[in-house]
């Protein structure tokens, strides 16, 4: 938010914060698909998984800034596999990358035949989280401390996502 635009009640942004690891704020949470979660066919609804997505990557978010934080985005989603009644879901949750209130969370969903212990790989998706104070201002989050070649790696990955939000945001507003 720029100082121009950002109402009065939001106070300007305090000093940075001491960063962090994706490792510190990481989480893995399992669900039990149970016949209310799916459809005739015992196919898992697609808004259930969403919904645990988000659920998980605002854990995430949360840990990271020790405050509340709100979905601003969730990238394109496919359903890769299907998720039958029965099965465990396990959702895999970590940071990617941290601009000044916003953060990237990269989350892969896997699903776990408990009785053959077979486990497929059913989605991936990105979302994006904002940290807010208590006035619901957008407010400055600890900066992401990058560690080994898997988080270089998904750093750049996701600089590169941003740039793609906002190139299409610029587009759906008309280029302003
Ligand atoms: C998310 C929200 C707080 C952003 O507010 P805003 O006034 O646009 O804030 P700013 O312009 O200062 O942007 C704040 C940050 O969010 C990012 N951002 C804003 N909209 C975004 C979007 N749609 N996708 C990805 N990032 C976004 C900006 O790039 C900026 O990142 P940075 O600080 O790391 O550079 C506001 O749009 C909101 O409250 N949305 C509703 C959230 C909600 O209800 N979610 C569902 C329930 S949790």
């Amino acid at each position: 938010m720029t100082d121009q635009k950002r109402p009065a009640h939001c106070a300007a942004p305090a000093g940075a914060p001491a960063g962090k690891t994706a490792a510190e704020s990481a989480v893995i949470m399992t669900h039990q698909v149970l016949p209310h979660d799916a459809n005739p066919a015992g196919n898992v609804h697609g808004g259930v998984i969403l919904k645990h997505i988000d659920t998980a990557a605002g854990v995430v978010a949360m840990r990271h800034v020790r405050g509340w934080a709100v979905t601003a985005s969730i990238d394109r989603m496919d359903f890769l596999k299907p998720v039958f009644v029965g099965e465990l879901v396990v959702i895999k949750a970590s940071l990617n990358m941290v601009g000044r209130t916003s953060m990237e969370i990269g989350v892969r969903v896997e699903a776990e035949n408990l009785l053959t212990g077979e486990v497929r790989h059913t989605n991936s998706a990105y979302l994006t989280f904002v940290a807010l104070d208590d006035h619901g201002c957008p407010r400055q989050a600890p900066p992401l401390i990058i560690e080994g070649e898997t988080g270089q790696r998904r750093l750049q990955e996701a600089l590169r996502r941003r740039e793609l939000r906002r190139q299409a945001m610029s587009e759906e507003r008309g280029g302003e």
